[in-house]
């Protein structure tokens, strides 16, 4: 059994964020989801839509998804991959370069997907006028 895991707030639930979790899936068994706590987010200066527990009852809907675990912190990356058995840390390329992964690798692969073009929660408020764009740029903050 080929055990996934993956980070991130999934806040108002997008095909990118599908697209990310089918070929998550796709790359081993079973597919863990640790989903940033509403905490987490205000700490990362990120508040989401929806709250925790309604993100985490629409991932749980998701056929792709197995188990779905709180991000409350950035250190708990190698406890998670411990406890959980893990064999491969999948994320979005946005986080490709950041230093925040680079301990995993000597736990267990890591592997990054390209993101779907076009969309984005961000870009989902800014569309429905929830947010503002800043100089015409959309805002991605860090997650
Ligand atoms: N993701 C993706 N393609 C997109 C948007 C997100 O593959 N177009 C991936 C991210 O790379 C991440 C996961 O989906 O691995 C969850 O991303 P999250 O930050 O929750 O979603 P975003 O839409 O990027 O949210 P925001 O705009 O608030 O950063």
């Amino acid at each position: 059994m080929k055990r996934i895991l993956t980070y991130g707030t999934y806040d108002l639930l997008h095909y990118g964020h599908i697209r990310l979790l089918k070929r998550a899936k796709e790359l081993g068994d079973y597919l863990i989801v640790a989903l940033s706590t509403d905490e987490f987010n205000a700490l990362k200066g990120k508040k989401a839509y929806h709250n925790y527990e309604t993100r985490k009852e629409m991932l749980e809907a998701l056929r792709y998804v197995d188990l779905v675990i709180p991000e409350k912190t950035w250190e708990q990356k190698i406890n998670d991959i411990k406890e959980y058995n893990v064999d491969m840390v999948v994320m979005g390329s946005d986080w490709a370069n950041d230093e925040k992964f680079k301990a995993i690798e000597k736990e267990c692969d890591l592997l990054f997907l390209n993101r779907t073009e076009g969309v984005s929660t961000t870009k989902i408020k800014e569309d429905l006028g929830l947010k503002k764009p800043i100089n015409g740029v959309a805002q991605v903050p860090n997650c």
